[in-house]
């Protein structure tokens, strides 16, 4: 997953494509580059590593591109490092996605005397356009490039003496900017978000020229097509750090906020949403990572309070369910970025069994927002951080919200969460804060974190384990209270921590007996409660609010984990290997 951005106007492109680009790092973060144009010359500079540690100059123009890249074909390497150019270095490219038939493209390409720089199956795009433009205009040499290829792709192009940027997608994401005399394009609305917040949301193989005006075409009959204008609700603000020096503390810091745009949801559309799931026969809720966990939170609420039956699955393992479809099944993908290739392959199995798809994303005009016949967006505001947090939790709360609804008890819901609002302030507070960064102190040399949970905080141990591990690289496993006992607790020794969810529910005794399994044979417990227990070696006090708990015992351990991953020297907002959106399957 790389983020690409273009930009045509009045400023120095160099430096509006540098900050956006340091805005769309979170999409991949191995290499960078950027290609600019001024008449006859096109200038590109490539760097592996961050665009932090970049001081350099850069070429002035008022035209050009740049890409920030999450490798997939073709090691970290600067010749990997896109833009890429045509032999004749006339035509530049930045590209995001997977050409699935690349390396059939570039023995056909090298045939003709191409000669390749790089390993990367992009590059093949830029020896496409190449030959095609020895017979056609720049727009349609691109079009007919974009026509051979098989796979993913969101892509921005220029040429040298052009007066035009070309913007393409197909399964990623690239959204217009429109300003006053400029225009941008770029991957994820962050990138150019200080200077306009009007964008076109270009749909699936549809591609737009920048010139003098905007001219949007179907890439398979290059007939024109009409996208409207939407404005942008959210701030440059909030796409800014702030005052935190990492996006991962903001954003947990922000889940008070979160909570809040939850519940501005009206009772009408959750009701109307809650009316769907129950006149269904078969829901699925499909889902990766952190949302996965949300949606297994949401099952427990769904069968406690509406006394419904609803399948979860890994998105990557929702095609093997396909033979259970029917046209009367309700599948609903939840994806903080709209984007993920494992629940867009989930939705095209859905559809073509006839299922109908009820979207749960946080990206306005996104794939997964497009491809749905109905959305909702969680409004959580732009998530930077390769972590998921915020979002997380705003997917809980709304899918509890959605299980209440389903029972009739909708004000129900909406008290819970509104009381849990304080409780996060708390929560996120400087005092707890200081609570934590004691812990980590304590843990920071651990190899391994153990954490249980029963219930409802059950998938809040998976989530604990995935944040400690993602950000901190320390080895964390999740698991049912119950489950430990038979086999994993032999890696129980001396000084194990163990983070044990305990709230004040039905599920407390039990965890609380489980904790003692692992504390006879020496574990460390740290235990989240609303009282304090003699086995426990550390506790976070955390009060009951109901099936809104789950809302609440994750946060310490996001802090934690952030804490985990500063003392250890790691990044908290681009862990390695890691990108926001996994646009690969
Ligand atoms: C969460 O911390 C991870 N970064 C990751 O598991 C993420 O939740 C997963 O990739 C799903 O992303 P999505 O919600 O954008 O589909």
């Amino acid at each position: 997953m790389c983020g690409i951005i273009g930009y045509k106007g009045k400023r120095n492109a160099s430096d509006i494509l540098l900050s956006g680009l340091k805005r769309l790092e979170y999409r991949g973060y191995d290499s960078w580059g950027i290609t600019a144009q001024n008449g006859e010359e096109l200038a590109t500079i490539k760097r592996t590593g961050k665009l932090s540690d970049f001081d350099g100059k850069l070429p002035s123009s008022h035209m050009g591109i740049g890409h920030t890249r999450w490798a997939t074909h073709g090691g970290v390497t600067e010749r990997n490092a896109h833009p890429h150019l045509s032999c004749d270095g006339a035509i530049a490219i930045a590209h995001n996605g997977i050409i699935e038939n690349y390396q059939e493209l570039r023995d056909e390409l090298s045939a003709k005397g191409h000669v390749f720089k790089s390993d990367t199956d992009s590059e093949v795009i830029a020896h496409l356009i190449e030959e095609y433009a020895k017979e056609k205009s720049f727009k349609e040499a691109v079009r007919k490039a974009l026509q051979q290829l098989k796979g993913s792709y969101a892509l921005v192009a220029i040429r040298r003496n052009g007066s035009e940027i070309i913007g393409a997608r197909k399964e990623s994401p690239l959204v217009i900017g429109i300003g006053d005399g400029e225009w941008f394009l770029a991957s994820d609305v962050p990138a150019f978000i200080d200077y306009t917040k009007d964008v076109v949301f270009l749909g699936d193989e549809e591609m737009a020229v920048l010139d003098r005006g905007l001219e949007i075409v179907d890439i398979g009959t290059g007939s024109p097509i009409r996208r409207p204008i939407e404005k942008v609700s959210w701030s440059a603000e909030q796409a800014s750090k702030g005052e935190f020096e990492h996006y991962m503390m903001k954003e947990i810091s922000e889940q008070n906020e979160t909570m809040r745009q939850v519940l501005a949801h009206s009772d009408s559309e959750i009701m109307g949403i809650a009316k769907r799931i129950n006149e269904a026969f078969g829901v699925f809720f499909v889902a990766c990572g952190s949302s996965y966990h949300a949606a297994l939170t949401a099952s427990y609420v769904f069968s406690k309070i509406a006394k419904k039956h609803i399948n979860v699955v890994y998105a990557s393992e929702f095609p093997y369910y396909e033979d259970f479809l029917t046209d009367r099944t309700l599948v609903i993908p939840i994806s903080q970025s709209g984007e993920t290739a494992d629940v867009m392959q989930a939705v095209k199995v859905a559809k073509s069994k006839g299922a109908k798809v009820l979207a749960i994303t946080n990206v306005m005009g996104s794939s997964l927002m497009r491809a749905a016949h109905w959305s909702v967006m969680m409004n959580a505001g732009p998530e930077i951080c390769v972590l998921s947090t915020k979002s997380y939790t705003s997917q809980v709360a709304l899918l509890t919200m959605l299980a209440y609804a389903s029972a009739g008890r909708l004000a129900e819901a909406r008290a819970h969460i509104e009381k849990s609002v304080a409780e996060i302030e708390r929560l996120t507070s400087a005092e707890t804060k200081i609570k934590l960064v004691e812990l980590a102190s304590k843990l920071r040399e651990k190899e391994n974190i153990y954490v249980i949970g029963r219930g409802t905080n059950y998938p809040t141990a998976l989530e604990a384990a995935l944040k400690i591990k993602e950000v901190s690289y320390i080895h964390a496993e999740g698991f049912p209270g119950g489950e430990l006992k038979h086999g994993t607790i032999a890696l129980i020794e001396e000084g194990t921590p163990c983070i044990v969810i305990a709230p004040g529910d039905e599920t407390h005794n039990e965890i609380i007996s489980n904790a003692m399994e692992i504390k006879s044979r020496g574990g460390y417990i740290i235990g989240l409660s609303p009282e304090n227990n003699e086995i426990f070696d550390f506790h976070i006090p955390i009060p009951t609010f109901g099936e809104a708990n789950a809302l609440l015992n994750i946060i310490p351990i996001q802090i934690l984990s952030y804490y985990l991953a500063v003392l250890r020297g790691c990044d908290p907002d681009k862990p390695k290997n890691l990108a926001k959106s996994v646009t690969v399957k």
